[in-house]
């Protein structure tokens, strides 16, 4: 396994489609999986997009605990890599609830900032794991959250382009100011 180089803001490889995998459990995907894993939890993500390290296919890894609040603000947080893991090629999301939440996001490839981004509270999203299981979940809160932005970065869009209040844009080292106003 391997730690790989994460593309930042600005990189072509982010603001681009990427393709469908032909064979989910090929062994060079159980590859890039495994390195793609190795890559979040050494940056202390909680997910990850196969975009994010120069590659454009549709493959996405997350770790989404079951109760979260918007921590996520908090320099200090580590996040819990003892979540479960999910491997997720090909996704397709449904929105199953056109009410929004609000909540703060950050992206390893748009470092040291965060930004707060509305968006549908519960969905249902489905895809394929690495062996060539079908993964079929619904989802609320923190993990809905995770799953729509590593998505997102599929479809070459990252979470300021989601948002609606650029005041909301802000560096980590003062999200101090805003966590109790949210
Ligand atoms: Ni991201």
């Amino acid at each position: 396994m391997s730690i790989l180089k994460i593309a930042r803001m600005g990189h072509p490889v982010l603001a681009q489609r990427a393709d469908e995998v032909a064979n989910p459990a090929a062994p060079d995907i159980r590859r890039l999986v495994a390195d793609m894993v190795e890559t979040m939890i050494d940056a202390n993500g909680a997910g990850l997009a196969a975009p994010q390290v120069h590659v454009p296919l549709r493959v996405v890894v997350f770790q989404a605990p079951g109760e979260r609040t918007d921590a996520g603000v908090s320099e200090a947080e580590r996040f819990d890599h003892t979540a479960p893991l999910t491997v997720l090629i090909n996704p397709v999301i449904e929105i199953m609830d056109a009410a929004t939440e609000g909540g703060w996001e950050g992206c390893l490839s748009v470092p040291g900032l965060r930004g707060y981004v509305e968006g549908p509270g519960h969905i249902r999203y489905r895809g394929f794991d690495h062996e060539g299981n079908v993964v079929a979940r619904t989802a609320k809160g923190f993990h809905a959250r995770v799953v729509q932005h590593e998505c997102d970065h599929l479809d070459g869009i990252l979470y300021p382009q989601r948002m609606g209040d650029m005041t909301k844009f802000i560096f980590e080292s003062e999200a101090r100011h805003w966590m109790k106003d949210e």
